[in-house]
């Protein structure tokens, strides 16, 4: 059997390769386990700031962090005042991808499949709107009502 991999934030204790040292912090692609052996190194960001809580680098300073910015500042690009809509709103990117909108001075709208969820997204996240998909017959219409 094998470990379930997937992002980890970790601790270098030793280290065959020159870009590695022997107490670096890393995140990345590894086993979810005490210790791990890493034969992919490029899979791997060397933690350059640690005045942050590590845990960043599972999210917001990780690969949901640059899927939400790069995705939103550089595809989707939007202009103050826009509206945003942003479905799977309650997820890893999504409630980033809100919050970034919302510090853009845009109106965002996301949606998602519970009420608890879709509280979060208003109450917590700061959404300006949000609604429960799985009670909606039609998204268009759902969209012109809250936005
Ligand atoms: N996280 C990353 O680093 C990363 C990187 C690259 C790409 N992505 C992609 O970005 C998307 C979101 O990823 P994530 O990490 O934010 O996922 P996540 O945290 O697992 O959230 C996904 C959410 O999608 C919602 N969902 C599931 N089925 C749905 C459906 N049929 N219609 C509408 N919503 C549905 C669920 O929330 P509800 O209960 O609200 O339905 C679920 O919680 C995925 O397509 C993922 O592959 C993520």
């Amino acid at each position: 059997m094998q470990p379930i991999a997937g992002y980890v934030v970790a601790k270098v204790i030793d280290s065959g390769h020159s870009n590695f040292k022997k107490g670096d912090l890393v995140w990345g692609v590894a086993g979810w386990e005490e210790y791990n052996i890493i034969n992919t190194p490029e899979d791997l960001f060397k933690i350059q700031r640690t005045d942050v809580p590590l845990s960043y680098y599972t999210g917001i300073l990780g690969m949901a962090g640059m899927t939400a910015y790069v995705g939103f500042y550089e595809i989707c690009a939007p202009k103050k005042g826009e509206y945003v809509f942003v479905s799977a709103a309650s997820g890893a990117v999504g409630q980033l991808v809100g919050q970034f909108a919302k510090l853009s001075g845009c109106y965002v709208v996301g949606s998602a499949g519970t009420k608890e969820k879709v509280d979060l997204l208003k109450n917590k996240y700061g959404f300006d709107e949000a609604f429960n998909y799985k009670e909606e017959q039609d998204l268009n219409a759902a969209l012109k009502r809250l936005a």
